[in-house]
């Protein structure tokens, strides 16, 4: 199901050398533990009762001290992770708030006239860039039900993981491509040097690219735990993505922060070139981060701080006779139900605005997913809001079982309730 993983993807620290079999690296490099989550369920297997369940890895990050890139100490096989993906691209007005700035960064840095997306889900930032001016767009993204559901749309895209021969398929139908976009799907790329040699074989000569990651200094500092479940092998600074392009034929060009998913970064890069003086917002990422094992370790300790804080809530109010559901079934929920051990007995059900996802449960803690309609149907007193990414446009959507009683509880470093 998984395989371990043991030298840093940035920039090789703790790399075995010697003979095969030998696992060993030159002076005894090793990753260092930064946070253990046990064994957990894979946070996107939402199954129905005759699916056959995937069952659990190790959740464990590994921060590499040369460069502090932080990376789970296992790889879960992707065509385990990926091959029926239900995770479709959120349709809200929070995701299209966040395509409006993306593309307006895009548009401060090229001509955007032909645009390839890596992982490009089900075409919705495609469609957008055509909306938005480009002339010629192509997807590449594993999951089939996902490809079939953009091609249907008339957004040519390609099925398969990017390797060299989608990246020639990519380059050859919308030549020369001006922007290759990879939206929160790096982090989830195991081989980085793979994925750069497919660069180099996709990009033009000024060809822009933009990786937008969950970025780890804000997930850090926000307490973000629930970012960190199996598909992310990664929780990526920028000093990592320094040290992984130090040998490539890659620079940094231009770091832009976004608020979307807790505090995303769209990491800019283009060919090396020796005349582009690197830009103020590299050289001011790289001076000022702070991911080191002391931002590690008052993570964890703060993280088990909120789960206690949530477990005490919630249970609490159970025990008073209130009825209490959870909202969003992200993968973020999977990972707050297993920290608290929640089962149908504390939350009755989770709704959820994706169809594929109705009639499943949520993995590990069997708890059944819902259509968003249950809130008013069933009148709960209150519902966790696991997705909240989406909080005001979410809170607005309730506003009827909200005037009927109902709170939603935030959950986070400190939990909330209105
Ligand atoms: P995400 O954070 O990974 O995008 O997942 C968000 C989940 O929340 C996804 O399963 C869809 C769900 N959701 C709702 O149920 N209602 C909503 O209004 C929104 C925006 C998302």
């Amino acid at each position: 199901m998984y395989k371990l993983h043991t030298h840093c993807r940035a920039c090789g620290y703790g790399k075995p050398s010697g003979p095969p079999g030998i696992k060993s690296s030159p002076s005894g490099e090793k990753l260092i533990e930064a946070m253990g989550l046990g064994l957990q369920p894979l946070a996107n297997n939402f199954c129905g009762p005759d699916d056959e369940h995937h069952g659990f890895a190790p959740l464990k990050v590994m921060l590499c001290p040369r460069c502090s890139l932080a990376q789970l100490s296992v790889v879960v096989k992707p065509e385990i992770l990926y091959s029926n993906y239900l995770y479709t691209t959120s349709k809200s007005a929070t995701m299209q708030e966040h395509f409006d700035r993306l593309w307006v960064s895009v548009c401060q840095e090229c001509n955007p006239e032909s645009v390839v997306e890596i992982g490009s889900n089900d075409g919705d930032f495609l469609d957008y860039a055509r909306k938005h001016g480009a002339g010629a767009v192509c997807g590449i993204d594993p999951a089939a039900n996902l490809t079939e559901i953009a091609n249907r749309n008339g957004i040519q895209t390609f099925t398969g993981v990017f390797d060299e021969d989608t990246a020639k398929m990519a380059r050859a139908c919308v030549p020369p491509v001006s922007l290759v976009i990879a939206r929160h799907v790096f982090a989830h790329i195991d081989d980085w040097l793979d994925f750069l040699f497919c660069l180099d074989v996709l990009c033009a000569k000024d060809t822009l690219v933009v990786i937008e990651v969950p970025y780890v200094c804000d997930m850090l500092k926000n307490v973000e735990f629930d970012t960190i479940y199996h598909e992310h092998l990664s929780y990526i600074s920028i000093r990592a993505m320094e040290a992984l392009l130090e040998t490539s034929p890659f620079q940094l060009e231009r770091i832009v922060r976004f608020p979307i998913h807790g505090g995303s970064v769209g990491i800019m890069i283009k060919r090396r070139n020796r005349n582009l003086p690197q830009c103020k917002s590299v050289q001011d990422h790289l001076d000022n981060e702070k991911a080191t094992v002391k931002e590690w370790g008052e993570f964890k300790e703060k993280s088990v701080v909120a789960v206690g804080e949530l477990d005490n809530e919630v249970r609490a109010l159970v025990d008073q006779g209130s009825k209490v559901v959870g909202y969003g079934a992200a993968a973020k929920s999977t990972v707050w139900l297993d920290c608290l051990e929640f089962t149908k007995k504390e939350i009755g059900f989770i709704c959820d605005s994706t169809p594929g996802k109705w009639g499943k449960c949520s993995p590990g803690s069997d708890i059944p997913i819902v259509d968003e309609g249950a809130l008013l149907r069933e009148l709960p007193n209150y519902a966790i809001l696991f997705a909240w990414v989406y909080e005001r446009e979410i809170l607005e959507k309730n506003k009827l079982w909200r005037g009927k009683g109902g709170k939603f509880i935030i959950p986070g470093p400190e939990v909330r309730i209105v």
